[in-house]
């Protein structure tokens, strides 16, 4: 009988500490040292060699293969619990607001469409909108920005929006729904074409007045990409065009942190997680290569910090799902996947230490505006 209860005992507190492990590593868990620590420590038994996953060279067949593999399967998790997939889809934009863009993509959208027509983003409204806008998105994934921006100026004029991007199956997925949505001709024109944007050549004769990324230009991760992409937008951009730069950055001072060991891996760990080889560009990079380019041709017109508002995604529920995976689950299990789905392994890797990178100061988020001298 005794043996019976102590059995039993021994099976409740079992599963009490379990339970309590579990509370704590999701409910409770928050960006910081300890947690960074903790998973730097289980990713390094894991993985085994954190620096050689580190320095693994990325090319952009790895990154035509990780979009190509995860953004049909992995990012359909986030449309399932955010509605839209990726993390500027849930940012909530300051003057977005103000314009009646609301939340989701809308609100991004609404703030990039008003650039496009505005002398400035902060005079923004009141102004006549522009008529016949032609946009082009390098970057552009399965095409839904593009999409939707041909239904915001759609009631203004005609419209013409180009999207670029490396990975075919993206390109192809992005004309299927345009011409789903019957925007693939007439009045309102969306079409996209498969390129690498850092060696574009497709119809350099084309003119934009509004060149712009959103979470792609973090992939030009070289001096020599920058410079190859800035030379085809200039050449590209109208007289007082705007290019739009909505993206995650490296801290140009981030390599001064002092004690900064662990954060800085926290954000290499991140670069690698997405593809990219080299380090995340700055904003400074982006400005030093703008005023480079064309003999100054292209000047700064903003520069809008929104770190603050888009911590929450990734210091929020997927942070923390990721964490208690990372921490829970176990190490067969981790390096099965890491095997079997690596690009999906990488995307774990990305949610556990992105948010820290941004908890940190290592990386922020933010808009870089830049216009076309006449
Ligand atoms: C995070 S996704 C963003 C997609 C899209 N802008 C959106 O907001 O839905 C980054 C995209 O940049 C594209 N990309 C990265 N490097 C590129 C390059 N050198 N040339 C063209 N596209 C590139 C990727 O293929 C991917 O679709």
């Amino acid at each position: 009988m005794s043996s019976t209860f102590a059995f039993a005992a021994a099976v409740v507190f079992v599963i009490y500490r379990l339970v309590r492990r579990i509370v704590r590593e999701t409910c409770e868990a928050r960006p910081g040292l300890r947690t960074l620590s903790a998973d730097l420590d289980r990713l390094g038994a894991v993985v085994v060699d954190l620096d050689a996953y580190t320095s693994q060279p990325r090319t952009i067949s790895d990154l035509r293969e990780y979009y190509g593999r995860t953004s049909f399967r992995d990012y359909m998790i986030l449309r399932l619990t955010y509605g839209w997939e990726l993390m500027h889809t849930v940012l909530r934009h300051p003057f977005a607001e103000a314009e009646g863009g609301g939340g989701g993509l809308s609100s991004l959208m609404h703030v990039v469409a008003h650039l496009a027509c505005a002398s400035t983003t902060r005079a923004a409204t009141g102004i006549t909108p522009k008529k016949n806008v032609r946009v082009l998105e390098i970057g552009c994934g399965k095409g839904a920005n593009c999409l939707y921006l041909a239904s915001v100026f759609g009631s203004r004029g005609a419209t013409e929006v180009v999207g670029v991007d490396a990975v075919e199956a993206h390109c192809g997925h992005a004309t299927r729904e345009a011409r789903r949505l019957g925007l693939d001709g007439g009045d309102k024109k969306v079409s996209f074409r498969c390129e690498d944007a850092t060696t574009m050549t497709s119809a350099s004769e084309e003119k934009y007045d509004l060149v712009f990324g959103l979470e792609s230009f973090c992939h030009f991760d070289t001096p020599e990409k920058r410079r190859g992409v800035m030379a085809s937008v200039a050449d590209r951009l109208e007289p007082d065009g705007k290019l739009v730069l909505v993206d995650g950055f490296r801290r140009a001072d981030c390599d001064l942190i002092s004690d900064a060991e662990m954060r800085k891996k926290a954000m290499r760990l991140s670069e690698r997680a997405f593809q990219i080889d080299a380090k995340m560009p700055t904003k400074e990079d982006w400005k030093a290569e703008c005023a480079r380019c064309c003999g100054g041709g292209l000047e700064l017109e903003e520069d809008i910090v929104l770190t603050a508002e888009a911590a929450p995604f990734w210091t929020g529920r997927w942070w923390k799902a990721a964490h208690a995976l990372l921490q829970l689950a176990p190490t067969c299990a981790l390096r099965t996947l890491r095997k079997r789905l690596p690009y999906t392994f990488d995307n774990l890797v990305a949610a556990c230490f992105v948010g820290q990178a941004f908890h940190f100061g290592v990386a922020e988020y933010g808009v870089l505006v830049f216009r076309k001298r006449r």
